[in-house]
């Protein structure tokens, strides 16, 4: 019972000065695809964000046959289904109780305590990527039926048993360029992109962030010497 074990993943977004990496985002999203899409919606992110620099950075062609692709939606104003193109959003799916992923990288922390200081958050961060890979790899094989559902056992959820059925194994995901595709890659892999996917202007934050406090340091030494110098006189 009680909170999950949770594994401190390194990611190449993390610190300061940390940036997302385009090409595991790439892999990310084919896992999410290929994997996820099958039970999860993506309902809060518009598929051409896929193209954003500081995102998987796939050029805009590769957007619009990736969207007609893989996903319909419901246009009301053909009142029928039709291929998605980039400026629809990633479909909802609520077909089998699955909760949406766009948001679950901030809705979910890894990191906690001690003793509810928060003190983990401030040092390791939040750490929804780690629960997400955590979770993925955190089964155990066991498994109970109750009341006609299957669950799971699951060191990283909270409870121990987990109603999704383990969704990645070693392989699972082939990558054209060969890149490694164990389970924890692949656990890596699409938590990364879940990450991108709940806070896709992360680098831009980290930015604006380090260029204020630039701003405040400099402006700290001005203030300090203009002190001085205002009050030489009467010293
Ligand atoms: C729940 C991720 C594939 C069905 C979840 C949760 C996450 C997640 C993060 C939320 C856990 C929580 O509440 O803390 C993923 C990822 C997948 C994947 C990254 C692909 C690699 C699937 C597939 C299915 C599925 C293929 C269906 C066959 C569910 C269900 C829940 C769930 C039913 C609710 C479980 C519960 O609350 O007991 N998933 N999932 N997932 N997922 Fe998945």
């Amino acid at each position: 019972g009680g909170e999950g074990h949770i594994e401190d993943f390194a990611f190449s977004f993390e610190g300061p000065f940390g940036t997302y990496d385009q090409n595991q985002l790439q892999r990310g999203l084919q896992v999410f695809t290929e994997v996820c899409a099958a039970c999860h919606g993506l309902k809060q992110v518009p598929i051409r964000t896929l193209s954003d620099e500081s995102g998987p950075g796939i050029p805009e062609d590769q957007v619009r046959a990736y969207a007609a692709d893989n996903f319909e939606v419901f246009d009301a104003a053909l009142d029928d289904f039709r291929p998605a193109t980039p400026v629809d959003h990633f479909p909802a799916n609520t077909s089998l109780g699955a909760p949406d992923l766009s948001l679950m990288a901030k809705a979910r922390a890894g990191f906690h305590g001690p003793y509810g200081l928060g003190l983990n958050q401030l040092f390791k961060g939040m750490g929804g990527a780690e629960y997400i890979a955590s979770l993925m790899t955190g089964y155990t094989g066991e498994t109970k039926v109750e009341a006609g559902t299957t669950f799971y056992e699951n060191t990283a959820f909270a409870g121990g048993w987990i109603s999704m059925a383990p969704p990645l194994a070693d392989e699972q995901v082939e990558f054209i360029d060969g890149h490694e595709n164990d389970l924890e890659s692949l656990s890596k892999d699409v938590a990364a992109f879940l990450m991108w996917t709940a806070e896709p202007k992360m680098m831009a934050r980290k930015q604006a962030g380090f260029i204020g406090v630039l701003f405040l340091t400099v402006l700290s030494v001005l203030l300090y010497l203009t002190n001085k110098r205002l009050w030489a006189p009467h010293k």
